[in-house]
C-alpha cells in the first residue's frame, strides 16, 4: 500500500531498556499500574499531589522539577518549592472563594507562575481551563462563556483580551507582573502570593472528578470543551514510563504550550508523575535558542512536533553542529504526521531515531506509539500501547483487514479518555456512535503486522502546524469584516506546516478584489481571533459552491485547489 513500509529501522541496544511490545501487552491489565498511587487503597485522589507533592515529601523536596528560561529569566524550581509555590495559590483561589468544580482559566506566557497558577487549581478540586496566549478576544470569549469560568488568571498585557464586562460568571481576574493596581474585581497575583499559607489542605476528590478542560476545533460550531478527569493520570504516568520512557535521572523538553493537551498532558503531567526533571522554554521559536536549551540544561528526552523539526531542518545541518546535543537519548514526535525525510534527518543529525506518537486532545493521552524498543517504519505512527486496542472500521463499524484504509477507531474505554464535553452531551455521543469504539475522525490502515499509517482526516478540521483549526471558526470571523459577503475555509497542503489556512471569499457589493483588501481580511482574523487561524491564502470569487441548503461545499473548494475531480454535485445549488 505504500512503498515506504519496506524501509525499517531497527531499535537499538539501548532501546533494550523496556519488554518486547508483544511481552508488555500479554496480561496487561491497568489496575496493576494503578498500584502505584497512593490512593489505589483510600479511592480519593489529586493529580498535583501526585504529580509534585509526593516526590517532595519522598526525598526529592530539592530536586529540579522545571528549568525555566525565556530571553530575561533563568530560574530552576525544586519540587519542594513548586509545591509551597501551588499550596499557596491554592490558598488564594479559596480566599476568593473558588470552590471544587469551578473552572479557572489561565491565559498567560509559559512562566514558573503558569504551573504554580495550574497546579493550585488542581489542588483545591478546580477545574483549570489553560488558554494559548496567542489566543484574541474572540476565541477568549467563546471558551470562558461556555465554561462560565468564575476566575481568570493573566497578565495585564493580555488582560485587553479579556472582556470582563460581557462575561457575568467571570469574578476573578487576577493578574501577574509588577506593580500591579488592582482595580475592583482584580486580585495581583505577586502580593496575594506573598501572603499567602505555605500550607494547603488539598482537596481529595473521586478519580472521576474534573480536571482539565481543553477546547479543540471541529468542522462545525464553536470550539468544544473537552473534559477531562483526575483518573487521567494512570495513563499519563504509564505512558510516561514506558512510551517517552522517563527514568529518574532524566531532563526532559515537551516544546508545546500547555494551552494545547500535550502542553499538559505531557508537558506538565507525565514527566511529573514520573519525578522527572522538566524544561520550559518561554519565548518564539528560534532554531538556535532551542538548540542551546537542549544544551544548556543536558535534555535527555526530547518530546516536539513535525512542524518545528521540518523547521529546524530547514535551518540547516551546520546549525545542528554549532551546539553540543550529545545528551539526548530518546526523541518522540507528535501532532501531525511525521515525514519520513524527517525521521531519517533526524537519524542522521541527532544520531536519534524520532519516535511517533498519535494520540488526540478527547484521548488525554497517547494511544498509538513507537515504543522504544520497537524498530520504527518512518511514516507509520506506531502500535497502540499495552492496554489498548485500535483499529480500522468501516463507516457501519466493520472491523476491515490489514492494508484496507477506513475510520481509526479505539476500544473504549481507557483511563484517560475524555468524559465529556462541557455543555454538548450530543457532539459526545457522536464520537462514540459505532458501539464500543471511539471514532477518532482521522482515517489510517493499519499493515500485516500491526503498524497503524496515517492517511488524513474525514471531517474538515484543518491541522496547521500541528494546531487543529475548526473551518467554520475561521469562516464566521471572516464574514464579520464589512467586505465580506460569504467564506469558505480549508486546509491547503503545505511543506513546512503540514497544511496552511486557505480563505475563498465572496465580496459584498461595492468591494473590489486587492491585495491590500487580502492583507486586511487577514489582519483581521489574527487581531479577532488568533494568529494560527489567519488565513495565508486568500481568494476571491464571484460565487462559493454551496449547497441548496446554503451549506457551503468546503469539499468543491479542496477539489479546486488540489485540481481533482469535484465528484458528486448534485445537491449543488446550481
Ligand atoms: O489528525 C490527527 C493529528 O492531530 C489530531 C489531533 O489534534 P489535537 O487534538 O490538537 O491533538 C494533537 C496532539 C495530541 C488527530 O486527530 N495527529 C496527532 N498526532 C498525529 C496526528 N496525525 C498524524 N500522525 C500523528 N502522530
Amino acid at each position: 500500500m505504500n512503498n515506504e513500509q519496506a524501509e525499517i529501522i531497527k531499535a537499538t541496544a539501548t532501546d533494550a531498556n523496556l519488554r518486547s511490545y508483544e511481552e508488555a501487552r500479554s496480561g496487561f491489565d491497568w489496575t496493576e499500574v494503578e498500584k502505584h498511587f497512593s490512593w489505589h487503597a483510600t479511592g480519593k485522589v489529586n493529580m498535583a499531589y501526585e504529580a509534585i507533592d509526593r516526590h517532595a515529601e519522598a526525598g526529592l523536596r530539592d530536586k529540579v522539577a522545571l528549568y525555566y528560561s525565556d530571553a530575561t529569566r533563568d530560574e530552576a524550581v525544586t519540587y519542594g518549592k513548586m509545591k509551597t509555590s501551588s499550596n499557596k495559590f491554592g490558598n488564594v483561589l479559596r480566599r476568593l472563594g473558588v470552590k471544587k468544580g469551578d473552572r479557572v482559566f489561565i491565559f498567560m506566557p509559559r512562566t514558573p507562575e503558569l504551573y504554580a497558577a495550574l497546579l493550585g487549581t488542581i489542588k483545591i478540586g478546580a477545574i483549570v481551563g489553560p488558554l494559548f496566549e496567542a489566543f484574541m478576544e474572540q476565541a477568549v470569549r467563546d471558551r470562558l462563556e461556555d465554561s462560565q469560568a468564575v476566575a481568570i488568571v493573566t497578565t495585564p498585557e493580555l488582560l485587553p483580551r479579556v472582556p470582563v464586562k460581557d462575561l457575568p460568571h467571570l469574578k476573578h481576574v487576577i493578574l501577574v507582573g509588577d506593580n500591579i493596581q488592582a482595580g475592583p474585581g482584580q486580585v495581583d497575583f505577586k502580593g496575594e502570593m506573598a501572603q499567602a499559607s505555605d500550607e494547603l489542605a488539598i482537596e481529595w476528590v473521586d478519580r472521576e472528578d474534573g480536571l482539565i478542560l481543553h477546547y479543540t476545533s471541529g468542522s462545525t460550531g464553536k470550539p468544544k470543551g473537552v473534559f477531562h478527569v483526575h483518573n487521567a493520570m494512570i495513563q499519563h504516568y504509564y505512558t510516561g514510563k514506558i512510551v517517552l520512557d522517563l527514568k529518574p535521572g532524566d531532563v526532559y523538553w515537551c516544546t508545546a504550550d500547555p494551552g494545547w493537551v500535550t502542553g499538559t498532558s505531557y508537558g506538565v503531567f507525565a514527566p511529573w508523575l514520573n519525578g522527572a526533571t522538566n524544561v520550559v522554554r518561554g519565548g518564539r521559536f528560534k532554531p538556535q535558542d532551542w538548540y542551546s536549551t537542549i544544551e544548556k540544561n543536558k535534555v535527555t528526552v526530547w518530546y516536539s512536533a513535525p512542524t518545528s523539526f521540518r523547521m529546524l531542518m530547514s535551518a540547516g545541518d551546520e546549525t545542528v553542529e554549532q551546539f553540543d546535543l550529545s545528551s539526548l537519548r530518546h526523541v518522540l514526535s507528535v501532532g501531525e504526521p511525521l515525514n519520513p525525510e524527517v525521521v531519517r534527518w533526524g537519524l542522521k543529525v541527532y544520531n536519534q531515531r524520532i519516535h511517533d506518537t498519535w494520540w488526540m486532545t478527547e484521548t488525554g493521552g497517547q494511544l498509538i506509539c513507537n515504543y522504544p524498543s520497537m524498530d520504527i517504519r518512518p511514516g507509520s505512527m506506531g502500535k497502540p500501547i499495552p492496554g489498548t486496542e485500535a483499529a480500522i472500521l468501516d463507516d457501519n463499524g466493520n472491523v476491515l483487514p490489514p492494508n484496507r484504509m477506513g475510520n481509526l477507531a479505539i476500544k473504549t474505554p481507557w483511563p484517560s479518555m475524555m468524559r465529556k464535553i462541557w455543555n454538548n452531551p450530543a457532539k459526545y455521543e457522536e464520537y462514540f456512535r459505532l458501539t464500543g469504539w471511539y471514532v477518532s475522525g482521522d482515517s489510517a490502515y493499519m499493515d500485516e503486522d500491526g503498524y497503524f499509517w496515517f492517511q488524513g482526516r474525514v471531517d474538515d478540521v484543518i491541522n496547521t502546524s500541528g494546531e487543529r483549526v475548526g473551518p467554520f471558526e475561521v469562516e464566521s470571523k471572516l464574514v464579520e469584516h464589512p467586505a465580506v459577503a460569504e467564506a469558505g475555509v480549508i486546509g491547503k497542503p503545505d511543506p513546512l506546516r503540514g497544511e496552511i489556512i486557505k480563505a475563498f471569499i465572496s465580496l459584498r457589493v461595492g468591494f473590489e478584489p486587492s491585495d491590500e483588501l487580502k492583507a486586511d481580511i487577514a489582519k483581521f482574523v489574527k487581531e479577532g481571533l488568533a494568529a494560527h487561524a489567519a488565513p495565508r491564502e486568500i481568494e476571491f470569487k464571484d460565487k462559493l459552491p454551496k449547497t441548496r441548503s446554503g451549506k457551503i461545499m468546503r469539499r468543491v473548494l479542496k477539489a479546486w485547489e488540489l485540481g481533482l475531480p469535484t465528484g458528486d454535485l448534485s445537491t449543488i445549488e446550481d
